[in-house]
Order: structure tokens, then sequence, then C-alpha cells
């Protein structure tokens, strides 16, 4: 990490709590341009909620977020969206409108911020969804496709206006080593060629080890660990250890193959920008 490089993201003192539980307690960190921020941490330890503040989507008890310099813990629902044009989010459940295609779904983020004709969202959508190894499914509905299938159509639609900066919250939980391997390039080869930030939560330690320029870990609402992927590696603290020595969760197989999907005869295909008037007021 080179300290001269802009920040893209500086967070200072967030607190929250639920209730009276503290889930974030008083986290403090920096993202750089161009690099890979990993974020681990046990189950419930407030990894998503750490993003969901970040990304505008929760709101502090205390603390200030900056993206791209601007504080947005002070913006208002329009302000959050005109910066969301910057940013890509993939959320750990896909959070694919269900009542959508897979197209219209990637499609969404383009309908909202681009006046792109109905040829050229068609044309970015399967583009989009052919980096994600998705051609062909562009008619299915979320709940026809497996969850790691879900999961690479939320990267394909949080990828979709070629973000320079991308949170991932478990892009490869569910996915077979394969796919993960596909995902991981992906993102290194966006960070490396197009200089795109990426900050990345993910308990998948080959996944992380191979994506990350600087890895923090989280417990009990603070950061316990910090480094680059080798100062990890070896860090003295004994949770760090068992944490990135613990075996990663199993792999869901998803055992389809591309061609299996490539006609579906049965599904009428719409013209993506019909979603547009339909789902003007919930694209996320
Ligand atoms: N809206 C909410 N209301 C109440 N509690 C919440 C809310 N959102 C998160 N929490 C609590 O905050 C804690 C952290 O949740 P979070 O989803 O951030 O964990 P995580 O680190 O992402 O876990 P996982 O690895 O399982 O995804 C949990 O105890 C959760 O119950
Ligand atoms: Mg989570």
């Amino acid at each position: 990490m080179n300290p001269e490089t802009k920040p893209v993201v500086e967070v200072v003192d967030l607190f929250r709590k639920f209730g009276s539980r503290t889930v974030i307690d008083g986290i403090s960190l920096t993202v750089y341009r161009g690099e890979t921020l990993v974020i681990m941490g046990g189950s419930g330890c407030g990894k998503s909620t750490l993003l969901r503040h970040i990304i505008g989507v929760m709101k502090p008890n205390a603390g200030s977020v900056k993206i791209f310099g601007d504080e947005i813990t002070a913006m208002n629902d329009r302000q959050i969206d005109d910066i969301r044009r910057r940013f890509g989010m993939l959320f750990q459940s896909g959070a694919l409108l269900a009542s959508l295609t897979v197209g219209e779904n990637v499609a969404l983020p383009l309908l909202q911020h681009t006046d792109m004709s109905a040829t050229e969202v068609e044309d970015t959508v399967t583009q989009k969804l052919q980096m994600v190894g998705l051609s062909g499914f562009e008619n299915l509905k979320p709940a026809e496709i497996s969850g790691g299938m879900r999961k690479r159509v939320g990267l394909a639609r949080a990828l979709v206006l070629d973000p320079e900066l991308l949170f991932s919250d478990e892009p490869t939980s569910g996915l077979d080593p394969i796919m993960t391997a596909v995902v991981d390039k992906l993102t290194l080869e966006l960070t490396k060629r197009s200089g795109m930030t990426a900050v990345v939560v993910t308990h998948d330690m080959t996944s992380a080890f191979r994506i990350a320029t600087r890895m923090i870990m989280l417990g009990r609402g603070k950061i316990i660990a910090q480094g680059t992927p080798d100062e990890i590696r070896t860090h003295p603290d004994p949770e760090v250890q068992q944490f990135i020595n613990g075996e990663p969760d199993g792999p869901m197989p998803l055992n389809l193959s591309q061609d299996d999907h490539e006609h579906h005869p049965h599904v009428k295909a719409r013209p993506l920008v019909s979603a547009r008037q339909r789902f003007r007021h919930k694209i996320p």
C-alpha cells in the first residue's frame, strides 16, 4: 500500500448498537485506491453490518464514513443514490428481486443511472453475465437458479456500471472451487487492469489470500488484526491463527453445465428496459 495514494473509503471511530448490543465498537479503517481489502472474522461479528454502514444503507450511532472524500453518514437518500453510481455492492444474500429475471436484475442499475438504449442495455447485460460464467441465463428467475448462481448474478449486477469501487459480501460462498477461482480472477483483473478498488468480506481463506493486498480481522466489534497477507499469515495472535487455519465452509456444488441452460424455450424473453417502469423505485 502506498500511503500517498488517495483514500476511497475512510471510516473513523464507527459505533453501532442494536438495542443494548454493540455490534460495531469503534472501528477505524482506510481503503486506498487500487487495493483489495479483505475483511474477515467469525460469523455474526459485524462484517455485513460494517459494509452496510460504509455504503450508507445504515446510519451509525457515532463516527464518520467518507466515500470518495464525502461524508456518507450526512447524506440524504438522493445524495446516496448519486454516489451509488460510482460503486457496486454484492450483498451477502445476492439481494436479487424475485419477480425480475436474471437479465432484468443485472440491467437495473443501467436503467436507473444511464440512458442507454435497449440494445446497449442488452449487450452490457450479456457481457457482464458472460464475465461471471452465466451466459444464456438471462430469462430465468432467481428462484430457478442455484444459490451460487444467484451470487454470481449479484456480482454481475454490482459490476454492470463498471464501478471504481466494489464491495463484495461473501462473493464466493456457495461457489465450487473452480467458480471461486473464476470470481477471484475477475476481482484481480478488475483491480490490476482497471484500477478498481475492492473491499471483500470473506471467510474463504483460499480466496482471501489469493486476492488480498491487505487484510483486516474483526472480532467483538473491533479490529483485532490487520496487515498484509504475509503479516496475517504469521500473525502472533492465536485467534488469528485459529481463524486462518480453520476449514472454510464447504462449497455447495453447482454441477450444472452452461449447456444445460443455454436454451429455455418455455421462458418468454421480455425486453430488459420494461423493468424500468415497474421497478424504478426499488433499484438497489
Ligand atoms: N438490523 C439489525 N437489527 C438487529 N441486529 C442486527 C441487525 N443487523 C445486524 N444485527 C446483528 O449484528 C450482528 C452482526 O451481524 P452481521 O450480519 O454484520 O454479521 P456478519 O459478520 O456479517 O456474519 P456472517 O459471517 O454470518 O455473515 C449480529 O449479531 C446480528 O444479529
Ligand atoms: Mg455477513
